[in-house]
């Protein structure tokens, strides 16, 4: 009986697996090599990206079952561990019994052992988790999340669950997905011909969450520090490597913290975040590092990157990031143009416009070469939440950048008094009587607060160097694209 020992992980296995042990291993066969007197099996468990490699006694193995053991079939094997005489790996199974529990049709199975193009794996979403480079991301993406609760639980924040569903568009920006339970073919309408929300499940109009900020809020002005960490929605319709419909977004709210404490927290954060991938996925990195080094060998010269992706992440882990005004970062766009080749051309003229991706990669990647933290920006291109500086054009508003991404963090101090805040909701056609909870935070007991998001994926984007954000995420979802 092949299931009578446990089944110890290859990850564990190949950490502190002790010579002489009789263990059960069960897994995907990454590849398989047979000779008339003896086969070897690459297998993967998911548990790390290294494999373990199975030595199998040729002949003893009936032909049906060694023809079964191809790439992609789950099989389940019992053997004495050895010290390995071949090179690239330092132990192998020496296998007694092998079970193959489900077959994988070479002729069929999509997966062969070689490397697939990104593009060719988005199509195959459903398997792709089983390629080297997904169970990477998979892993490093798990470890981060496990990061930032840590962090924040080290703190002391108490962690937040923000409603998916709601009422309101905390960012203003109108790029919400609608949630009706109304009959699409017989909507009712009310007595001015609208649609009549009324007879809707919530009775009111309600969509997918942008942000649990507004929430986030109430919570912190209550126990002082908290973060939301969960799936955010967003019907912008931007077919872009950075842009998701449905991404994961961690949301601190602090109660006392101004604008630098709010900096000095997304700093440390995303800090402590590299240094935990760099310490806790040693294997995995490496492993996305040559894949990456191997990827660079492919594009021209000039736009390979300087350092490599473990060089990047060990000189974020180490050195203080650049805090630069929004005003101070236009005179640098201003004044980098004449030295500029076309592409840049149509850098910033006029205080006052948003940054696009090419300015915040400019700064970060050609002028400073290490991360910055853009702050007081134009009240016009920020959120009605925003704090309003002493100037009367700004608020209190900061941005991480990130080499490779551009906006990785974007936060604020908050308006916290309440006849400014109104004020700017009146100004930006934001109706009251929606957010009279809102502003109850003002009216009684209010504070100054701040808080920022990040956003996960572009985090892990990142720590893992992929350059699309759909191969970040297990099920991407973006214009056009809900597969299953
Ligand atoms: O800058 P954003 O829109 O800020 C907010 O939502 C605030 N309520 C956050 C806060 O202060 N609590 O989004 C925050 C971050 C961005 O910096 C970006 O990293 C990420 O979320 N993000 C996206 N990531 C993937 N796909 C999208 N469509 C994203 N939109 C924003
Ligand atoms: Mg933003």
């Amino acid at each position: 009986m092949v299931d009578k020992i446990r089944r110890t992980k290859i990850r564990q296995i190949l950490n502190d697996g002790k010579s002489g042990a009789e263990l059960c291993v069960k897994g995907w066969v990454r590849t398989k090599r047979a000779s008339k007197n003896v086969a070897f099996v690459a297998l993967n468990d998911g548990s790390t990206i290294n494999n373990l490699q199975l030595v199998l006694d040729a002949p003893k193995i009936d032909e049906q079952t060694l023809r079964k053991i191809s790439t992609g079939a789950s099989i389940s094997a019992i053997g004495v561990l050895e010290e390995s005489q071949g090179a690239g790996q330092s132990v192998e199974l020496l296998v007694k019994e092998i079970k193959v529990l489900g077959e994988a049709d070479p002729e069929e199975y999509p997966l062969q052992p070689k490397r697939h193009s990104m593009e060719f794996l988005r199509e195959i979403a459903h398997l792709r988790p089983r390629t080297n480079t997904f169970g990477a991301i998979l892993r490093v993406r798990h470890e981060m999340a496990y990061a930032l609760h840590t962090f924040f639980h080290k703190k002391g924040f108490v962690n937040l669950h923000s409603p998916i569903l709601t009422a309101s568009d905390a960012e203003g920006a109108g790029e919400t997905f609608r949630v009706t339970t109304l009959d699409l073919n017989n909507v009712p309408k009310n007595d001015e011909g609208h649609v009549d929300y009324k007879q809707d499940f919530f009775e009111k109009e309600t969509n997918l969450t942008v942000s649990g900020q507004l929430e986030g809020e109430l919570a912190a002005l209550a126990v002082s520090e908290i973060y939301t960490f969960g799936p955010t929605f967003r019907a912008e319709n931007s077919n872009t490597t950075r842009h998701l419909a449905e991404f994961w977004m961690v949301e601190p709210e602090m109660a006392f913290y101004d604008l630098d404490d709010n900096m000095d927290l997304a700093e440390e954060m995303l800090k402590y975040m590299v240094c935990h991938a760099l310490e806790n996925c040693k294997d995995d990195l490496e492993f996305l590092n040559k894949r990456l080094l191997e990827e660079e060998k492919h594009k021209p010269q000039n736009q390979r990157s300087e350092m490599s992706l473990l060089e990047r992440l060990q000189f974020v882990a180490e050195n203080d990031f650049e805090r630069i005004s929004y005003t101070d970062a236009i005179e640098i766009l201003k004044r980098s143009k004449p030295n500029q080749k076309k592409k840049f051309q149509y850098l910033i003229e006029e205080w006052g416009a948003d940054l696009q991706s090419e300015h915040e990669r400019f700064l970060v990647e050609k002028h400073f070469k290490k991360p910055v933290i853009l702050f007081n920006y134009p009240k016009d291109i920020k959120a009605f939440y925003m704090r309003q500086n002493d100037d009367g054009k700004t608020v209190a508003a900061m941005d991480v950048l990130f080499p490779g991404i551009g906006e990785i963090v974007g936060g604020s101090q908050r308006e916290e008094r309440l006849s400014n805040l109104e004020k700017r909701m009146e100004e930006m056609n934001i109706p009251k009587d929606e957010l009279e909870w809102y502003l109850d935070t003002r009216k009684f007991g209010t504070v100054p607060h701040s808080g920022y998001g990040l956003g996960f994926e572009r985090m892990i984007q990142f720590v893992t160097g992929m350059g699309n954000i759909r191969d970040v995420i297990p099920f991407p979802r973006t214009p056009g694209n809900c597969e299953f």
